[in-house]
């Protein structure tokens, strides 16, 4: 599955339209052809504040559109620069919860020129669904994506 989605993400990043449009069509890809995929979003630093934005997503509005740096998942990996994988988001004492459907969630983070820069953020209604196909793909997704940022 994932290996025939990379060159979709790829031809996605070449195609001649915006960086919004080009994220927010990298979204929809992913949440309609990956089954544990139900809302796949990304979050970018807000300016010069410890804050994420919410970029371009897929899936159920969210009333989450700005995280303080440390808060929730998102949040923690704006810090840590570290790939996050929560298989029980009920586990988490240091989660945000967008929707009661919710079980889990992978949130990788994305650099330009070595910088931590903003993430990919997917929740999933399945319970730990994510594994290591999963953590190198939305990777992939993310150096694509910097290309254009
Ligand atoms: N659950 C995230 C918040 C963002 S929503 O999933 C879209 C978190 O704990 O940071």
């Amino acid at each position: 599955m994932f290996s025939s989605l990379r060159p979709q993400v790829s031809s996605i990043i070449d195609s001649n339209t915006t960086k919004e449009a080009k994220m927010q069509a990298i979204c929809e890809l992913l949440k309609e052809k990956v089954p544990h995929y139900d809302w796949v979003g990304f979050y970018f630093k807000n300016g010069d504040k410890r804050e994420l934005k919410l970029g371009p997503y897929a899936g159920e509005p969210t009333d989450h559109t700005i995280i303080p740096f440390g808060k929730g998942i998102c949040g923690q990996v704006a810090e840590s620069n570290e790939n996050f994988v929560v298989p029980d988001v009920q586990a988490q004492d240091n989660y945000i919860a967008c929707s009661i459907t919710v079980k889990s969630e992978i949130v990788i983070p994305m650099f330009v020129n070595g910088e931590n820069i903003g993430q990919i953020d997917i929740d999933s209604n399945t319970p730990d669904p994510f594994t290591k196909a999963d953590e190198a793909f939305l990777e992939f997704v993310n150096f694509e994506v910097a290309k254009i940022l």
